[in-house]
């Protein structure tokens, strides 16, 4: 089974939770940001698993990665903004055959999802959902993850890699 996960991240913690679902999936998958995931890197997948942070109740959109970029109270936790937003990742996003699934970074109060319109995108794309989507929380807007989430995103991952195989 070939899975790719790919992910948007500003802070880092989607990106550090991508790692943790593709350890969980094995068979040596890689998490994958927006620039890498070309599709060469999709080519034959079985599975892609989408991941974002939750932003303004949704999927981060070019204008609040714009706001972000330009708000001086980034300034010391400067945002990653170097690569595309998931939103144009899936704009650009061939038809696939496979499964997918998606999940997000945000705290456990809000409501909203980035990872339901994620989900969203694949499945049009031809990706059949293998799972719900999924939310592993953050206790601030850097971070860090709360305690155990890296944990619980291996097991999803290995769950989802148990689903489809
Ligand atoms: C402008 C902005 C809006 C946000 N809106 C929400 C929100 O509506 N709900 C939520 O749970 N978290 C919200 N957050 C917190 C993000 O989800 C959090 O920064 C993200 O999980 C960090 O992920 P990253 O380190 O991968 O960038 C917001 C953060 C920013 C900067």
């Amino acid at each position: 089974m070939k899975a790719v996960v790919v992910y948007e991240s500003v802070w880092g913690n989607t990106a550090t939770i991508a790692r943790a679902i593709a350890e969980g999936i094995g068979n040596d998958t890689r998490a994958l940001n927006t620039s890498e995931a070309t599709p060469q890197a999709l080519a034959g997948v079985d599975l892609v698993v989408g991941g974002a942070p939750l932003m303004a109740f949704t999927l981060p959109t070019e204008s609040s990665r714009k706001q972000i970029g330009a708000d001086p109270k980034h300034r010391d936790n400067p945002p990653n903004l170097s690569n595309p937003s998931m939103r144009a990742w899936l704009k650009a996003l061939g038809a696939g055959s496979g499964h997918g699934a998606g999940f997000e970074t945000g705290f456990n109060w809000s409501p909203g999802s980035a990872a339901k319109r994620l989900a969203k995108g694949l499945s049009s794309a031809g990706y059949k959902t293998a799972m719900p989507h999924e939310r592993f929380l953050v206790t601030g807007t850097y971070g860090p993850l709360r305690d155990g989430e890296i944990e619980r995103a291996r097991e999803w991952g290995a769950t989802i890699a148990g689903k489809i195989s």
